[in-house]
C-alpha cells in the first residue's frame, strides 16, 4: 500500500518557519472543513473508521503520533513528527490514530464537511465496502 506523503514548503528565516496550505495547490482538494486533536491522553487510540468518499491529509504541526492505514489487503503505519509532511488519506482507507506526544496536535483537512453518513465503522462491514467497490471497477 502507497503512501502519499506531501512535502510542505517551509518558509524559514532568522525569525522562524512559516507553512502555507493551498487548496488544489499543495493541498489536492477543495478544503471544506479542517479540525483538529489535541490533548490526546496516553494510550489512545483513535480512528477506527473509514469514509466512503471523504478525501483527508492529515499532519502534525506540533508533536507527532503515528497513523495506521488499511486498504483492507495491506496496512501501512507513518510516524507524523514533522510539520512539513503532510499524510494524504484516501477514501476506503481504514485509519487509525495512536502514540500521541502529550503536545501532539493533529490537524486534519478534509474535502467535505462532516457527514456521519461518510462513515464506515465497523470494519466488517469496510471489508465488504471495498470488495463492493472493486467488483464495480471490473
Ligand atoms: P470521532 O469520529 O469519534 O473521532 P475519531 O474517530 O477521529 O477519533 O469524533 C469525535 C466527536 O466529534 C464525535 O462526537 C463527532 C464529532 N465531530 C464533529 O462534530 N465534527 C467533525 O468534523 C468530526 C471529525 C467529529
Amino acid at each position: 500500500m502507497e503512501i502519499q506523503i506531501i512535502n510542505f514548503q517551509s518558509h524559514g528565516d532568522e525569525r522562524g518557519e512559516l507553512i502555507a496550505l493551498e487548496e488544489n495547490k499543495n493541498i489536492p482538494f477543495e478544503v471544506k472543513r479542517v479540525y483538529f486533536m489535541y490533548n490526546t491522553k496516553k494510550e489512545v487510540h483513535r480512528g477506527f473508521h473509514a469514509h466512503k468518499k471523504l478525501q483527508q491529509v492529515l499532519f502534525c504541526p506540533c508533536g507527532s503520533c503515528t497513523i495506521k492505514l488499511d486498504s483492507g489487503k495491506e496496512t501501512v503505519t507513518v510516524r507524523l513528527s514533522n510539520p512539513t509532511e503532510g499524510l494524504v488519506v484516501e477514501a476506503n482507507t481504514w485509519r487509525e490514530m495512536y502514540d500521541f506526544t502529550p503536545e501532539a496536535v493533529l490537524m486534519v483537512l478534509a474535502s467535505d464537511y462532516y457527514d456521519e453518513n461518510d462513515y464506515i465503522r465497523d470494519y466488517d462491514e469496510f471489508l465488504q465496502y471495498v470488495e463492493a467497490c472493486e467488483r464495480k471497477k471490473e
